[in-house]
């Protein structure tokens, strides 16, 4: 089964989770992009997407569905019980690197202002231990060599994404090598550095619910344990 098929299978399988008539929090990426798509395909889809970044608010659009910013919702005093997004590494503790497609902050930040993270991914970024995928990590650009220095006295060795600014006109850096076998103390460390605007590590606050597909099957799987 091609990857694409998988993603699809997870991004269908989400519908179940949706509030019915509540705004829907939407991250960013392909596995998202079929989510839109299928969100799409309903007879009674949400009434209003808050979408993580600008790729997802056009194809949201571009389908018939109404995006809505954050600012106007929580103003309006309307919650977000549900919010569905990728990942590039998920953990059997639920605990995600996300940013391949440079949203991780605007994904942070409508994942925080929603109730429930629900995670749609195809079995191939299920890892026992976080780090094999290298941590994006977003930057304020006058910060870059500060944060970088930081980085490398950490373990890691950063390199600047060439692909482009971020939907913040940030720029991304990429860090390999980090031991992230305390991804909430790494995650809490490096989000504190001034200059940085956020770190593609969602273990501090992971997902609730995973949605894993397979060639065998779906996989539904939730967080278990204290987390904060
Ligand atoms: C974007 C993300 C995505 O969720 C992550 O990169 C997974 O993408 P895809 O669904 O294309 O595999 O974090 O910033």
């Amino acid at each position: 089964m091609h990857s694409s098929e998988l993603k699809r299978a997870a991004a269908r399988a989400a519908l179940d989770d949706l509030v019915v008539g509540a705004v829907l929090g939407v991250g960013s990426g392909s596995t998202v992009d079929l989510f839109v798509d299928e969100l799409a395909a309903l007879a009674s889809p949400p009434p209003a997407l808050v979408c993580a970044s600008q790729r997802t608010a056009a194809r949201a659009r571009s389908r018939g569905l109404r995006v809505l910013d954050l600012n106007e919702v929580l103003a309006g005093g309307a919650s977000i019980p549900v919010y569905v997004d990728g990942a590039d590494e998920i953990d059997p503790q639920l605990r995600m690197i996300k940013g391949g497609g440079a949203a991780l902050t605007r994904e942070k930040i409508v994942a925080s202002a929603s109730g429930h993270f629900v995670c749609i991914v195809d079995a191939s970024k299920c890892v026992r231990r976080l780090g094999a995928f290298p941590l994006p990590v977003e930057v304020i650009p006058m910060a870059r060599e500060l944060v970088a220095q930081r980085l490398r006295a950490l373990g890691g060795e950063p390199s600047l994404r060439e692909s482009g600014l971020t939907d913040n006109g940030n720029e991304i850096l990429d860090v390999r090598g980090l031991d992230l076998a305390d991804p909430e103390r790494v995650e809490a460390c490096i989000e504190q550095w001034p200059g940085v605007v956020a770190a593609g590590l969602f273990a501090v606050h992971g997902a609730d619910v995973a949605i894993i597909a397979a060639p065998d099957g779906i996989e539904r799987r939730k967080a278990t344990g204290a987390r904060g």
